[in-house]
């Protein structure tokens, strides 16, 4: 029958096209690069010789490859900054020279070696945290007089806590969370928590960024801090620094799936590359959300926005940038700002929190689950279907109306 062939027809395409996307989803998470990954507290500092200053720590997280490693660094000497070091060697180690590192002249006094097994690196320094009086509820800093904004925070003047009490080798995280000793700050903290990843995977809580062996992340957020106006809003200042390729542009990707991170059909790549059509050396990519709670809900979500990157003359204030980087490194920054017009104020829930990740080569891309998938393979199928059965109804209904030519030879 006609009817029986069309049917076989539409299931046929059907588990062609289910086929095609779970395995295509399958080839992503199965790109599984695992990386052995370990951390170390102050790498080589023996305290009998040299005590560190309060608050000073330098985190290093060794990332195994099956022929090269990752090191990334954080160092919350100055601004906090995350440095990611790319070498060719399995072998490689980060060598400090404690004294010189926390003088005032610390010029290559960390390094990577062999020196010649370094690839690529790349740094991302977290310099200042904006304040701003939004009283006309415009949600762009760009467009207000200096006259609304406050003294930034200057995150390199800010006292952290011990990050010996927040290392978890296990989850490979560890956390940076001070603040300027004000007032404002007595109840509450700037944090930012980092992770180092071994193989491909995805965060629970949003917005549940899509990592592998390659990447970091970091999560930022600012708790309980006293706004200075009860219209505050908040950017944060970012700057990179790299010894051959700066980040110097931000791509901005759209999806048609906001299943991971609800309501956020955008995701941002501040990038270095060589020019537009070589491929990405290393990247920082976010969604462009913040979340005004801690275990936020769909409408604690608010859109963030990026400025452009700028080329910025100085080295950024951070310990690590200027023991590793010799020469004159090229340093660009960005702000980003958290909220839009009409969003709540800081003073609602006195809480924000955003999440970057950053990491070497192309940055992960969001590929649709199963689940969507699967709603989407009904949802086209099924005018098909109909289309199907329509048609396959009058062509049954012609080939009766048609008169007998043939008949049957007695
Ligand atoms: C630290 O330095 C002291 C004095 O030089 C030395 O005795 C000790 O063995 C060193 N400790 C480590 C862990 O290297
Ligand atoms: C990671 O560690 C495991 C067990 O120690 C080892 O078998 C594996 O070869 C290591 N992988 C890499 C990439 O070094
Ligand atoms: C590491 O090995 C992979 C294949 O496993 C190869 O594609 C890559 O070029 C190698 N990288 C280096 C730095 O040798
Ligand atoms: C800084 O360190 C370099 C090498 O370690 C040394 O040559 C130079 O004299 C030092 N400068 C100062 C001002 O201490
Ligand atoms: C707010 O809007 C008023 C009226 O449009 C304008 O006069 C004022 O300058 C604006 N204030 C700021 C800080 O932009
Ligand atoms: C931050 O520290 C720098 C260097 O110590 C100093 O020049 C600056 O005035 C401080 N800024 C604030 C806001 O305290
Ligand atoms: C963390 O380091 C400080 C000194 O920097 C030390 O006093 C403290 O005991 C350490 N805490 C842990 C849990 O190791
Ligand atoms: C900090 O919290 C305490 C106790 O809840 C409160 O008394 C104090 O006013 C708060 N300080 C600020 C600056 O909000
Ligand atoms: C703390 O906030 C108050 C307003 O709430 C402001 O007047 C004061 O200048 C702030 N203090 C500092 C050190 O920024
Ligand atoms: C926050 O500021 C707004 C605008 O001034 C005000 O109406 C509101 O009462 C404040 N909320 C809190 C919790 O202080
Ligand atoms: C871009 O860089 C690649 C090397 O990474 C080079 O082969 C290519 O010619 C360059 N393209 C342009 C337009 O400069
Ligand atoms: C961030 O915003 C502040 C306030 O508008 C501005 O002064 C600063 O230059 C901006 N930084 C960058 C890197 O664009």
């Amino acid at each position: 029958m006609a009817e029986e062939m069309f049917f076989t027809i539409y299931f046929f395409a059907i588990s062609l096209l289910l086929t095609v996307r779970v395995s295509s989803n399958l080839i992503d998470y199965s790109e599984i690069y695992q990386r052995n990954v370990s951390l170390e507290l102050n790498p080589g500092l023996n305290s009998s010789l040299t005590s560190l200053p309060p608050g000073v720590g330098l985190l290093h997280a060794r990332a195994l490859g099956n022929n090269d490693t990752l090191h990334y660094l954080l160092c919350s000497l100055g601004a906090p900054a995350l440095l990611l070091v790319h070498t060719n060697s399995k072998s490689s180690k980060v060598e400090v020279d404690w004294p010189a590192f926390l003088s005032t002249n610390a010029s290559g006094s960390l390094r990577v070696t062999p020196e010649n097994s370094v690839l690529y690196s790349n740094a991302l320094v977290f310099t200042r945290l904006w304040e701003y009086s939004d009283t006309n509820d415009t949600g762009e800093p760009e467009h207000l007089p200096a006259s609304s904004f406050f003294q930034p925070y200057e995150l390199q003047n800010f006292t952290w806590r011990d990050m010996n009490n927040t290392l978890d080798p296990t989850a490979h995280t560890a956390m940076l969370c001070g603040g300027d000793g004000s007032e404002n700050f007595s109840n509450g903290s700037f944090c930012l928590k980092f992770s180092a990843f071994d193989s491909v995977a995805r965060e629970k809580s949003w917005p549940s960024l899509l990592h592998n062996a390659n990447s970091s992340q970091v999560r930022v957020w600012l708790d309980g801090v006293t706004p200075r106006d009860n219209k505050s809003r908040f950017s944060l200042e970012l700057q990179a620094v790299g010894d051959t390729q700066p980040m110097t542009r931000v791509n901005v990707l759209l999806s048609i799936d906001d299943e991971y991170t609800p309501s956020i059909f955008k995701v941002s790549q501040w990038v270095s590359l060589v020019n537009t059509t070589s491929p990405v050396l290393s990247y920082a990519q976010w969604k462009p959300v913040a979340y005004r709670k801690a275990s936020p809900l769909f409408e604690d979500a608010t859109p963030c926005h990026h400025s452009t990157p700028v080329t910025i003359a100085q080295r950024p204030p951070s310990g690590l940038v200027l023991a590793y980087f010799k020469g004159e490194p090229h340093t660009t920054g960005l702000n980003i700002t958290f909220s839009i017009a009409g969003d709540p104020f800081y003073n609602t829930t006195n809480y924000l929190s955003w999440t970057v990740l950053i990491g070497l080569g192309s940055p992960p891309v969001d590929s649709f689950s199963p689940l969507v998938v699967a709603i989407m393979t009904v949802g086209l199928g099924t005018p098909l279907l109909i289309i199907l059965v329509g048609s396959a109804c009058v062509c049954v209904r012609k080939k009766r109306l048609q008169p007998q030519v043939y008949q049957p030879i007695n």
